[in-house]
């Protein structure tokens, strides 16, 4: 009589089948084998006369290295991504998470293999900043003062002068202000790190600590921007489905049916290129015609997430690049237009994900960023290292910021970001 294990060592989705002769191993030992048991075989590698494996091993010696009893919480039935999501410690032993975080490790080799083929250096930026490049005052503040004795000043400010830095430090939001004095002396770089934002924003779409790609190249305008994120975003899909087929057919199978076609599909179509003020029209004439947003469309609006994907998934039904953007609901480093409304700003759009990607053109002009950096109330000292690159041989420049997460989301299809990444940090929750 025979019995079937069906082992798996983590490096693919496929199990192998080990064919055990019951006759020749001690019933004592075979009951320990049970699901999450970790064991050794030795056996000889044959053809398989079943279906569903071309090969198999039949059993010679088994040996169990570590037992696991039944309080296993992983037992073979299917469970949900909130329960598994309690037990982030042991899911990436699941099939599901298998295939997600070898996709995601598959990704960070396509990211540093596209930047090193076209001649961008890494470049690695300080997790630990004084400057809130996005401006967005939604740092994690980074100090060693005793939170139980802070020192104050007579206007009732914390004294920083005795903390550890000497000044009030924080976890990046981006390593793009330092990446532009890389690329204004490097010429084309990338960095590939993570970045913290304290946005108490729950959705699926948002963590706080998240990692992000940012390439910055000297001499890039806008529309040079756009050509790298198209290509950029464009080589990390046919990665994918290069290099990890197998697994993206098991979710494919398993959770969305679209997944490689959607795959293929943003193969095989160019992003569509549309200013701001014009995605807007389209909007309104949607709303005029029926269409009803939770959130109000007008000129001047940030784009909620249910717009960008209505032109994305319904109107355009492909990605969109959307450009040139109200100056007040973007950051105070992009480049201003002529019309003095809107700056050069760049969101890529995706169907399931929303943003992206965000980037711009840079404001090269040191008058015309101080202008802005005053208008913004941005302090001074924390930017002049910054202005210095518009002081010494500025140059036009371009970058942006790809979320990792955001592209692993589209690459899996998994529909909650906390999902595609080993632990998630959210409000309210830094568990494991
Ligand atoms: O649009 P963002 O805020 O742009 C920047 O940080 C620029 N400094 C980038 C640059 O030009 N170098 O963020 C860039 C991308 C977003 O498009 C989104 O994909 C991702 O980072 N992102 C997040 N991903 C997960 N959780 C969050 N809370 C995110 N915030 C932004
Ligand atoms: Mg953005």
């Amino acid at each position: 009589q025979v019995n079937f294990i069906a082992l798996n060592d983590g490096s693919t989705i496929n199990n192998v089948q080990i064919v055990v002769d019951l006759s020749n191993f001690d019933e004592e030992m075979l009951k320990l084998i049970t699901t999450g048991a970790c064991i050794s075989v030795n056996g000889e590698l044959t053809e398989s006369i079943g279906s569903g494996q071309a090969a198999e091993i039949q059993a010679r010696e088994i040996e169990v290295l570590g037992a696991c009893d039944n309080t296993y919480p992983l037992q073979k039935k299917g469970h949900t991504m909130e329960f598994l999501r309690e037990i982030a410690h042991l899911r990436p032993r699941t099939n599901t998470f298998g295939a997600v975080f070898r996709i995601r490790h598959n990704m960070a080799i396509a990211i540093h293999k596209f930047f090193h083929e076209r001649g961008f250096f890494y470049f690695h930026t300080p997790i630990i900043t004084a400057s809130d490049c996005e401006g967005a005052g939604q740092m994690f503040q980074v100090t060693t003062k005793n939170l139980y004795d802070l020192k104050k000043d007579e206007n009732g400010s914390i004294i920083y002068d005795d903390d550890f830095f000497g000044k009030q430090a924080s976890l990046t939001v981006s390593g793009q202000l330092e990446g532009e004095l890389a690329a204004t002396a490097l010429g084309a770089i990338y960095t590939f790190g993570p970045t913290f934002r304290a946005e108490n924003s729950n959705t699926p779409r948002h963590l706080a600590e998240f990692w992000m790609i940012e390439p910055e190249v000297a001499f890039n305008d806008i529309i040079d921007n756009m050509d790298l994120a198209e290509d950029f975003i464009k080589y990390c899909v046919q990665w994918a489905l290069d290099n990890c087929y197998d697994d993206v057919k098991f979710l494919n199978d398993m959770f969305d049916k679209g997944l490689i076609e959607r795959l293929q599909g943003v193969l095989n179509e160019t992003f569509v290129r549309l200013p701001y003020t014009e995605g807007i029209k389209i909007l309104e004439e949607a709303v005029a015609k029926g269409h009803k947003f939770e959130f109000p469309v007008y000129w001047g609006v940030d784009l909620a997430s249910e717009h960008e994907r209505f032109l994305v998934e319904e109107h355009f039904k492909r990605p969109v690049i959307l450009t040139d953007y109200p100056k007040e609901i973007k950051a105070f480093y992009m480049k201003q237009n002529e019309d003095g409304k809107t700056v050069r700003a760049m969101d890529v759009l995706f169907p399931k994900i929303g943003e992206i990607i965000g980037g711009s053109e840079r404001e090269a002009d040191y008058n015309k960023l101080m202008t802005r950096i005053e208008e913004l109330n941005i302090p001074m000292k924390d930017m002049w290292w910054y202005l210095d690159t518009r002081k010494f041989g500025s140059c036009p420049h371009s970058g942006f910021g790809l979320g990792f997460e955001r592209l692993l989301l589209f690459v899996t299809g998994m529909t909650n970001i906390r999902d595609v990444i080993p632990f998630p940090r959210t409000p309210r929750n830094a568990e494991f």
